[in-house]
């Protein structure tokens, strides 16, 4: 018999004051993309397929105005999922228990995440997810601690503490429900205080494991982070450009963007031979300052022969969300003498905007010839250039 699957819910704590913010309303209600700031989580939780539900935590004497917002955003984007509300409490550690409190008993596995954090991927609450096991009941996401900390008393520095062993922690943060009920159950009888929930079950003494996080997911917190949900203030453009050729030869079977093309010549190629996910690939290294695909994925190293490329291009592109850069569109053209790229055009685009998580008009998919000139001309390769557009939230 196999094992039941996971149901996994997202806790969305929304119930803070955010005095820090001095703003007219707490801070996770702040406008951002249409609609507020909580909201950015609820999505990013709702796109995952691991997720069964979402619980939100709103302050209580706002329990029932941000009830009925929430209710208006779900029949705005429909996501099918089903939802509650909790009354946060005093302390955040409070508001968790209050939200852990309304999960359904079929519930196992819990995501517990600060609404004050938008802009983490789905990424990076699936490789949370992943890291939990039948020994590990806790995951949550690190940054090494780049500034040097020393503790200070009253103005004085009492010591400096070794940063090779400090790392800055942020949410969402993984558990498995039962240990995480246990740890609040912890922190309620020995009155402990504690700023994250993973402290907790160190309490219990069970091992929490450590998943890089992204520097892009930051904490909104004073008025000067309030800059960063005004997207036109803060997005730097950054462009990436990307070319590869693939030689006509006895070798692997056509592959264009993922998709086969039958009765497309045959290419040499270390990996699929994937012309155009090769470009797209090098593109998105170029926007990050990456080095280039033959650098990451050298065609010496046997792993990857016969590799499917749009695996490159999956890694390349955690790499890109981990370092704070949003895709936003890709313009990929392919030049080739043979085959006829017009039937699989569709499909093509469909592939990589699945590939690359964009919705297909932001995906451009152009053939050209080359008036019978060169080497594409001959029908002796192919070629194709990529221009991927990010932005990068400065
Ligand atoms: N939070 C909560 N309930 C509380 C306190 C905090 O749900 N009693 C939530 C906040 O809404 C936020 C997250 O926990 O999403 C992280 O807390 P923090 O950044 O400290 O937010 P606030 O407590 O709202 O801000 P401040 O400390 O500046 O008042
Ligand atoms: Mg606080």
């Amino acid at each position: 018999m196999s094992a039941p699957s996971p149901s996994t819910w997202a806790v969305v704590l929304a119930a803070g004051s955010g005095s820090r913010m001095r703003a007219d309303r707490p801070k996770q209600f702040l406008e951002f993309e249409d609609a507020p700031l909580f909201w950015r989580s609820a999505q990013t939780f709702a796109g995952m397929p691991d997720i069964a539900g979402i619980v939100f935590v709103f302050p209580p004497a706002m329990l029932d105005a941000s009830a009925r917002i929430a209710e208006e955003l779900f029949s705005r984007q429909p996501f099918g999922l089903p939802w509650k509300t909790a009354p946060g409490g005093k302390r955040r550690q409070d508001s968790v228990a209050a939200g852990l409190a309304v999960l359904p008993k079929e519930c196992d596995t819990v995501l517990v995440h600060d609404s004050a954090r938008p802009f983490f991927s789905a990424g990076l609450a699936t490789r949370l997810l992943d890291a939990l096991s039948d020994e590990i009941p806790a995951a949550i996401p690190a940054l090494a601690v780049t500034d040097t900390v020393k503790e200070v008393e009253s103005g004085r520095v009492v010591r400096t503490l070794d940063r090779s062993r400090l790392y800055a922690v942020q949410t969402p943060q993984a558990f498995r429900r039962d240990v995480l009920e246990a740890a609040h159950e912890l922190s309620r009888s020995e009155n402990l205080e504690a700023t994250d929930d993973a402290s907790l079950v160190e309490a219990l003494g069970r091992p929490v494991a450590v998943v890089e996080g992204e520097s892009g997911n930051v904490k909104i917190t004073t008025p000067e982070d309030a800059r960063l949900l005004d997207k036109e203030a803060v997005m730097i453009p950054v462009t990436g450009f990307g070319y590869d050729v693939h030689k006509y030869g006895p070798g692997r079977p056509m592959v264009l963007g993922g998709v086969p093309i039958q009765g497309g010549p045959e290419v040499v190629a270390h990996s699929d031979g994937d012309v155009l996910l090769h470009a797209l690939t090098d593109a998105l290294l170029g926007c990050m300052g990456g080095g280039d695909i033959g650098q990451r994925f050298p065609d010496s190293d046997p792993a990857y022969a016969g590799m499917e490329s749009s695996l490159f291009l999956r890694e390349v592109l955690e790499d890109a969300r981990r370092s704070g850069l949003e895709i936003v569109h890709a313009d990929l053209t392919i030049i080739a003498q043979i085959p006829k790229v017009g039937p699989h055009r569709e499909r093509i685009v469909k592939n990589v905007a699945a590939l690359l998580g964009l919705p297909p008009e932001r995906v451009a998919v152009k053939a050209t010839t080359e008036e019978g000139l060169g080497f594409t001309g001959e029908k002796k390769g192919i070629k194709s250039v990529a221009v991927v557009t990010a932005v990068r939230r400065g």
